[in-house]
């Protein structure tokens, strides 16, 4: 069952996400999940198998693009189809919004995971990313 994400899965998200490899040191992820629930917190959707948090999706529409983050599956339910259904719940989710493109990043030492997104009918765009910090966590 895919289902928007409650407060108290926050310590299993987490969890999660520390397994998947997904975090970064430069994001607390307990502050990450925080700003989500006070922006467009439906967006961020959890998938529950057993009672357990098994996958995440969060997206974002920001009016322009939408962004897709935190695509996670736990390891023992990985290539079970759940991925897929996180990312087409996002993508359904913005386009009921109007968003018209969405995008991701892939961080260069995730690079096996590309190729699945292509087949996710994402294609490559030639950009540079850049980014300030506003906040800083930790
Ligand atoms: C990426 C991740 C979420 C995928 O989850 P998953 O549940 O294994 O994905 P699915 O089983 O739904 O597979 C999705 C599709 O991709 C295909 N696929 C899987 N690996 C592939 C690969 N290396 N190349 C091409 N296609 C691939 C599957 O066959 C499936 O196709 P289908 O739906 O047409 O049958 C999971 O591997 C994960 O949590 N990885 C660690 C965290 C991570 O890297 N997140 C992405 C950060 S950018």
């Amino acid at each position: 069952m895919i289902r928007p994400f409650e407060e108290t899965d926050t310590d299993a998200v987490v969890a999660l996400w520390t397994e998947a490899g997904v975090t970064r040191p430069w994001n607390d992820p307990v502050a990450d999940i925080r700003r989500k629930t006070t922006t467009q917190p439906e967006l961020f959707s959890v998938a529950v198998h057993d009672d357990r948090v098994v996958g995440t999706v969060m997206a974002g529409y920001d009016g322009h693009r939408g962004w897709i983050h935190y695509l996670a599956v736990a390891a023992d339910l990985r290539g079970t189809g759940l991925g897929r259904a996180l990312v087409e719940r996002a993508e359904a989710a913005l386009a009921a919004l109007g968003c018209p493109k969405v995008q991701l990043q892939v961080r260069p030492d995730n690079p096996g995971v590309i190729s699945l997104y292509e087949h996710l009918g994402y294609t490559r765009y030639e950009a540079v990313d850049l980014g300030k910090r506003l906040v800083e966590d930790g």
